[in-house]
């Protein structure tokens, strides 16, 4: 890859804020929620202009199952709608769906829509979309440990492939370029713990529903101005 064609980035991002966003406005936490898949379409949209090949946003965590039940069905919902209404848009835009996690956990209805979603946009090249629906990076670190026992010692690029099969990623992902975390923490929450390992980071304080076009843009411009060595002196030091 030449300097003139950097590699396409992969960028993840943890939605946070959603709660605090409805907080404000003195709506219930589902309409957050609701106005943060907005958000996330603004983002898919803006996505492959600013050089990204692969986009792995946080949607619920393994630790989300802890919220009280009724936010843990909008949320479900959101995403079930999410990707059956999304997936024609999709495949119009060349993009690839792709849900990463445990399924064993998630009801029928869910694992249906996210099997028709990644079968029918699997051939889009323009961008791939990683949803993280019941993701812990410590629970998918520790199952793609347990499938590498009885192996030779693996190289960590073989550790990567295994975890990207644990969390069923197709297509595998690269190590992530950029990772973005809005609503002022800061803070990992269990994400990508292992493909993060040289990620630039960036925070913002603003709330999840509020993210867009410009709030990519902004977050892209800073990591352009990082200069990241991986371990190694820079040229220009
Ligand atoms: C992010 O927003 C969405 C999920 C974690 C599912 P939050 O719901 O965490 O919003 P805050 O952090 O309470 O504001
Ligand atoms: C992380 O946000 C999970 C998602 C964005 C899906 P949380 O709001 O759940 O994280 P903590 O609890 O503040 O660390
Ligand atoms: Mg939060």
């Amino acid at each position: 890859v030449s300097a003139a064609t950097p590699a396409p980035l992969h960028v993840a991002i943890i939605m946070d804020g959603n709660g605090r966003w409805a907080h404000r406005r003195g709506l219930a936490r589902s309409a957050g929620h609701r106005a943060g898949a907005g958000a996330v379409e603004r983002t898919v949209e803006a996505a492959p202009s600013q050089g990204i090949g692969t986009l792995t946003l946080y949607a619920f965590s393994a630790d989300n199952w802890k919220r009280p039940a009724d936010e843990v069905s909008t949320l479900m919902g959101l995403l079930r709608r999410y990707l059956r209404r999304e997936r024609r848009r999709c495949v119009e835009n060349g993009v690839r769906l792709s849900v990463i996690g445990r399924r064993d956990r998630l009801d029928a209805e869910i694992v249906r829509q996210i099997e028709r979603a990644e079968a029918e946009t699997a051939s889009g090249s323009r961008l791939t979309v990683r949803i993280a629906i019941d993701y812990s990076a410590r629970e998918a670190i520790a199952a793609a440990a347990h499938s590498a026992s009885g192996l030779p010692a693996l190289s960590t690029a073989d550790f990567s492939a295994l975890l990207n099969r644990a969390i069923h990623s197709s297509p595998p992902a690269p190590d992530v370029d950029l990772l973005i975390r809005t609503s002022g923490e800061k803070r990992l929450s269990d994400f990508l713990l292992w493909e993060c390992a040289y990620a630039e980071l960036v925070f913002t304080d603003t709330l999840w529903p509020d993210f867009g076009a410009d709030e990519l843009a902004r977050a892209i411009a800073e990591f352009q101005k990082r200069h990241r060595r991986f371990g190694m002196v820079s040229a220009t030091a």
